[in-house]
């Protein structure tokens, strides 16, 4: 069978859940180059994995001659880099958000259909065993459509955090803060168990305990839908430690309550349904990776590489993403607290 050979873009911190990934897939992938501006990041990771290391993604791009990039950059630089790729005829699979504007994630997304390649975004709570387990109830109708939704995000970014970082905690880089980076994966889970257009939006955002950033670190917003579901959210990156995030749907013909990966659904009709994590999705260890970010990039990844090679479709193509990205970069808007 055909492996897929393989790129990665941006040795950093979340390098390690695709890194190791391709480790786990090696049935499906061969990692053949990883890619770093900072040549020791580049050359630390191309050790390790006995790959070549590249500065340059384009040299990158050209010398190794990958099927599929994946892109672990700065925000800002992902729709570029991704369309470097797509010119290329390389499939891309992208870290969360698209970019820090809608315009270039649409455009993006535009280009990769011209190209006829696949473009992947990263949202791996949607592989927790619990939200599945949600979202078929929901599906299928025995739970029914949502109602009313709540989801509530209590992170720790310390000023310290921010100051490690030369892009993170900018709205030029970044393009934002609690919302865009940490939030955005309890706010996709909700947005997609609600599938449905957006009517309105309000939103509501502070820098209330952050000294070196300017950007928010906590956000409160209420979105209704044309369907009639109501979604109200908060979150905030300066509590002491990282909590699981918490999320609460009432639907058409029960009650849910959601976790880290774990949904308890009690239905009006007087039954209960629980789902936790598999045994064996404990055992996947990245090497220090934070599980409560979810511990299902190998997942999405293993899906994503199926998708290239032609076995199964897409699930979390850019269009899909497109959903999330559109009500994200529309809080801001709301939020009226842009470059504040
Ligand atoms: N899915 C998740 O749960 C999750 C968790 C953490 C981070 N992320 C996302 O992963 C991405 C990276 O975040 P991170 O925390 O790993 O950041 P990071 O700063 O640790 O890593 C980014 C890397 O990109 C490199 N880089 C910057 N510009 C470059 C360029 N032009 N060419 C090549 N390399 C370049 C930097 O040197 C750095 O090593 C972001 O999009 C972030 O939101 C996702």
């Amino acid at each position: 069978m055909k492996k897929l050979r393989v790129a990665l873009v941006g040795c950093g911190r979340i390098s390690t859940m695709h890194l190791k990934s391709t480790k786990m897939l090696n049935g499906l992938c061969e990692l053949v180059a990883v890619c770093d501006n900072k040549t020791l990041r580049a050359q630390d990771a191309a050790l390790e994995y006995g790959v070549s290391a590249y500065t340059d993604h384009i040299t990158m791009l050209d010398e190794a001659k990958p099927d599929v990039l994946h892109i672990c950059l700065p925000h800002y630089l992902h729709t570029r880099v991704a369309s470097d790729a797509f010119k290329r005829g390389i499939h891309v699979l992208c870290e969360k958000p698209m970019d820090i504007d809608y315009e270039s994630a649409v455009k993006a997304v535009e280009e990769a259909d011209k190209q006829g390649v696949l473009y992947g975004v990263v949202s791996q709570c949607r592989y927790n065993n619990a939200a599945r387990f949600v979202k078929a109830a929901i599906e299928s109708g025995r739970l029914g459509k949502v109602v009313s939704a709540a989801s509530f995000l209590t992170w720790s970014r310390s000023d310290e955090y921010y100051s490690m970082s030369d892009w993170k905690g900018t709205w030029d880089k970044e393009g934002g803060g609690v919302v865009i980076d940490q939030a955005i994966h309890s706010i996709d889970l909700v947005n997609w168990m609600i599938n449905d257009e957006i009517e309105s939006i309000s939103c509501h955002m502070a820098n209330r305990g952050h000294d070196i950033v300017k950007v928010e670190d906590t956000a409160e917003g209420f979105i209704t839908y044309k369907g009639g579901a109501r979604y109200g959210f908060y979150c905030m990156n300066n509590y002491g430690c990282d909590l699981p995030i918490e999320i609460k749907l009432l639907c058409e013909r029960g009650r849910v309550s959601m976790g880290y990966d774990d949904a308890y659904i009690d239905y009006f009709d007087g039954t209960h349904e629980e789902a936790h994590m598999e045994a064996a999705a404990a055992e996947i260890n990245y090497g220090g990776g934070k599980d409560y970010w979810g511990i299902r990039h190998v997942n999405q990844i293993e899906q994503f590489y199926r998708a290239c090679l032609g076995e199964e479709p897409l699930e979390i193509s850019g269009r899909e993403a497109l959903k999330t990205h559109r009500l994200i970069i529309s809080l801001y808007e709301a939020g009226g607290f842009r470059k504040g």
